[in-house]
């Protein structure tokens, strides 16, 4: 079984003929499956476009949005639309609704979109502002009210996923042997993953960056499950990262460029 990963692909910025050669490269890897940890398009394009890339390469995609997807809408109206998707489109399947994908021998699947929670670096003198807080309607409505009430509705949005994570992780391990577990995030969940030009982001920019509440649940998880192996696949960064905090945990972090997608790494199962 070959899985291909893919990450912030922001096809909304292709021209049709680009996407279509891209998708034609994806055919050609032969995999059987593909993941995609966010930023896949936007709000008004994403579900058109990952139903005219199902066509296109005809296997199961399995996705989690990043924080692009919600530009131009707002975060419910999105998930609504996701689960629709998911109901309708046989090869389409956003993993928070979607669930424990099983992958092969005792190697599973599962994905939660997860944001970023200013938790790591300095949010109080950060002067980051981020097109999220512009374009996303939740966290426009926050930002109005102050810097303070944007950080809550982070913190609300990065934990609630974090929490549903940690929740599917102890189902999945209960409920059956495992041997590895990949994980499909967007946020990188540590500062070392969360990398500009090879180095750790500065202060100013990990709030927004990296997802404390998500990484917390990782190493908590990984240190009671010694033998299973977590594989961490994110975006968010553009930035190629591997980090391993534990012998089980290893976290990798995709490298991108707007217009130029491209295939992370077929993973065989
Ligand atoms: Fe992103």
């Amino acid at each position: 079984m070959k899985l291909i990963w893919l990450t912030d692909t922001h096809l909304n910025f292709l021209h049709k003929e680009d996407r279509m050669s891209f998708y034609q490269k994806i055919k050609e890897t032969s995999g059987n499956k593909v993941v995609i940890t966010g930023d896949i398009a936007d709000a008004p394009s994403i579900s058109s476009l990952l139903t005219e890339m199902a066509k296109a390469i005809n296997i199961p995609i399995y996705f989690v949005l990043g924080n692009h997807d919600y530009y131009h809408g707002s975060v419910d109206l999105v998930r609504q639309e996701m689960i629709a998707l998911t109901e309708q489109e046989p090869l389409l399947h956003w993993l928070p609704i979607a669930g424990v994908q099983h992958l092969g021998h005792e190697t599973i699947l599962l994905g939660q979109d997860t944001w970023a929670d200013g938790r790591y670096g300095d949010y109080a003198n950060s002067l980051v502002s981020l097109n999220d807080s512009r374009m996303i309607a939740d966290l426009f409505q926050s930002k109005i009210l102050g810097k303070y009430a944007l950080l809550d509705k982070m913190q609300e949005l990065a934990d609630k996923d974090a929490n549903h994570l940690k929740v599917n992780l102890i189902n999945a391990i209960k409920n059956q042997t495992l041997k590895k577990i990949i994980i499909a995030l967007h946020v990188p969940p540590f500062p070392e993953a969360s990398l500009y030009e090879g180095k750790m982001s500065n202060d100013d920019f990990l709030p927004f960056f990296t997802s404390k509440a998500t990484g917390d649940v990782l190493l908590q998880i990984s240190k009671e499950n010694r033998d299973i192996e977590f594989l961490v696949l994110c975006g968010h960064t553009h930035s190629k990262a591997y980090w391993a905090p534990r012998n089980n945990l290893i976290v990798k972090v995709g490298a991108a460029d707007y217009g130029k997608p491209e295939i992370q790494e077929t993973i065989s199962i």
